[in-house]
């Protein structure tokens, strides 16, 4: 059996759904400006350290650090709190981290370590080498662990494309000031691939990583065509739960596909150089252990699929268009993250492939969801180093496009029920757009549990009631699973219970309120049985706001409909008290001995009115 999981219409609707409704990032006051703090041992050292990059880690509890080395020598990562600093001096309290690694393609030596760890609302000191031989000191801070947060998202940098290093450089340096200086709460620095023009070229490394953006704010790094023909992407970055296997490795280049989970948010990246089948079984594997702790999906890659330039008609391109999309709607994902046409691009909502809904409008300031609607955004150059015109080929995939060639970012605002993907330029194009001036805006939320599993999932949202009536359900699962039935004399029998629903309702007047629910048939791969069958005996495990459990629901084995007619679950009537409640409800399921043998599955679809 399945339990659908559904929330309440004024606002935007959950998945797998958790209690913070209004999570928001609480702003900290650091005291530590620039990125290098201290400077390095004044005496000579006999190995440098250097592309110094803080990667996202695992989760928000950890940062993955990376570095190249001039010698062979063990090294480790220190960590101290930022706290602990006195007149400059590294604190002598400190955490030290493993760095592992090997020789480069490049001929230096990279490290790699994994700071854990880390407690919310906190700022830190760190740096890289042994003793004697140590990085300067850089600084990050960590935020609260869950709720609301912000990350930025770069299109393509592709350092020396346009022939002028100093140029693109100088250009990715700046949308990095801009960014960082408009959004100093952003938790991450997402990029969509090709962070260089050559992978074997360590002066474009190097170009591209002198920003102390990239060792103060997690790095998060997409593998893209031009990072390839070279081992430097993956000596450089350090990504969390890396997969080589899925995608081809070659020997040049630099295979994996990496997940992390960042403040309930799943984030999948894959190395799309590869168009092996491993990436979708990769990915099947990650959302099947992962995606239930997640509230939201994000994949990433770097050959958009529903882009607006002349990529989008390249013959590898139109093959991933084929092959990715219902994968990509199956599992779940909610937004896809996207480069390589060097142009900005918005896309409907996508489902399978299709537009999902016929009446989405172009440029919508909002859109909804339903299950398998995905929001595809391709970022435009955050460097400038090179621009790719629209074909203005009416794709039908374009919600929005845009190619002004000036420099883009975008602010991605995530929070417990919206995605909103803001997408600037850093660079003015003349008076009427300044810099951080919007190119386009797009808010999704879900309107629907996604049909993961082979659920069958539906959810009724009734009409918008002003106030604070909340409800959602309490748990991050949203199969409720009965077990196998027990044959008991002239039926077979299963027990269980719903994931109970929260309800929060803090308006003044008091209004009343309910929750019911009903059931459809269940059933299997070719056979069905009612869903009179099903009954239950709701509870309020807490009552606040004079909330009233609803009466037993008898199975129709017994007598009567059952749930296949809709029953409440709890209730408070006109002028009840403000607060909480958590209704629960065992479910009692007596079928005939007659229905044939086989797993059955049904959708319990909750309203709420108030
Ligand atoms: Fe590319």
């Amino acid at each position: 059996m399945s339990i659908n999981d559904t929330t309440q219409a004024a606002k935007p609707v959950h998945r797998r759904t958790t209690t913070r409704l209004t999570a928001a990032a609480v702003c900290l006051s650091v005291a530590l400006g620039g990125g290098a703090l201290l400077a390095a041992p004044a005496h000579a050292a006999t190995t440098t350290q250097s592309d110094i990059v803080l990667g996202v880690g695992s989760n928000e509890a950890q940062r993955n650090l990376s570095w190249y080395s001039s010698t062979d020598t063990v090294q480790i990562a220190q960590l101290a709190l930022a706290s602990d600093v006195v007149n400059g001096v590294f604190p002598s309290s400190t955490t030290s981290f493993a760095g592992t690694g090997a020789a480069t393609t490049s001929g230096e030596f990279n490290r790699f370590a994994t700071v854990t760890g880390l407690k919310e609302n906190t700022s830190y000191v760190y740096r890289v080498g042994s003793e004697g031989d140590w990085s300067s000191t850089y600084s990050f801070r960590t935020q609260d662990f869950d709720g609301a947060f912000n990350f930025l998202f770069f299109g393509d940098p592709q350092l020396g494309s346009s022939g002028n290093l100093v140029n693109d450089s100088a250009g990715w340096v700046d949308t990095l000031n801009v960014a960082t200086a408009a959004y100093p709460n952003a938790e991450m620095l997402f990029s969509a691939g090709d962070q260089v023009e050559s992978a074997t070229s360590e002066a474009q490394y190097e170009a591209f990583l002198q920003s102390d953006s990239l060792r103060q704010i997690p790095f998060v790094a997409t593998n893209g065509n031009h990072d390839v023909g070279s081992k430097a992407y993956e000596q450089h970055f350090n990504t969390p739960n890396l997969d080589r296997t899925a995608g081809a490795n070659t020997g040049s280049g630099s295979g994996g596909d990496y997940w992390f989970i960042y403040k309930d948010v799943l984030f999948l990246d894959i190395n799309s150089n590869s168009r092996d089948a491993s990436h979708i079984a990769w990915m099947n594997k990650v959302v099947a252990e992962q995606g239930a702790n997640a509230k939201w999906r994000v994949l990433a890659f770097h050959h958009s699929i529903y882009s607006p330039g002349p990529h989008a008609t390249d013959a590898d391109v139109l093959d991933r268009r084929n092959v990715l999309p219902t994968a990509i709607s199956n599992l779940g994902i909610d937004l896809v993250l996207q480069g390589h046409d060097h142009s900005y691009a918005r896309s409907y909502l996508i489902h399978n492939g299709a537009k999902a809904n016929p009446d989405e409008v172009a440029g919508a300031d909002s859109v909804v969801a339903g299950p398998g609607g995905v929001l595809y955004v391709t970022a435009n150059s955050a460097s400038g180093s090179k621009y790719y015109d629209l074909q203005n080929k009416d794709f039908w995939w374009l919600s929005a496009q845009n190619q002004e060639k000036v420099r883009n970012y975008s602010a991605v605002d995530i929070s417990d029920g919206a995605i909103t993907i803001k997408t600037l330029r850093s660079q003015a194009n003349g008076s009427d757009n300044p810099v951080n001036s919007i190119v386009d805006q797009v808010t999704l939320t879900r309107a629907a549990v996604p049909d993961l599993d082979s659920q069958q999932v539906q959810v009724t949202v009734p009409k918008a009631a002003p106030g604070e009536f909340v409800w959602n359900v309490d748990g991050t699962n949203n199969l409720v699973d009965l077990g196998t039935a027990i044959e008991t004399g002239d039926h077979y029998a299963a027990i269980g219970a719903i994931n109970p629903i929260r309800v929060t309702d803090t308006r003044a007047a008091g209004p009343q309120w309910s929750i019911s629910a009903q059931v459809g048939d269940f059933t299997s791969a070719s056979t069905s049985f009612s869903g009179k069958y099903l009954g239950w005996t709701p509870s309020a495990v807490l009552a606040g706001g004079d909330t009233v459990a609803g009466a037993t629901v008898q199975s129709g084995f017994i007598s009567g409909d059952g749930l296949s007619v809709s029953s409440t679950l709890g209730h408070a009537a006109n002028g009840h008290a403000l607060g909480s409640a958590k209704l629960a409800a065992s479910l009692d399921l007596k079928i005939p001995v007659e229905v044939t043998k086989g797993t059955y599955t049904a959708t319990l679809t909750l309203t709420a009115l108030s």
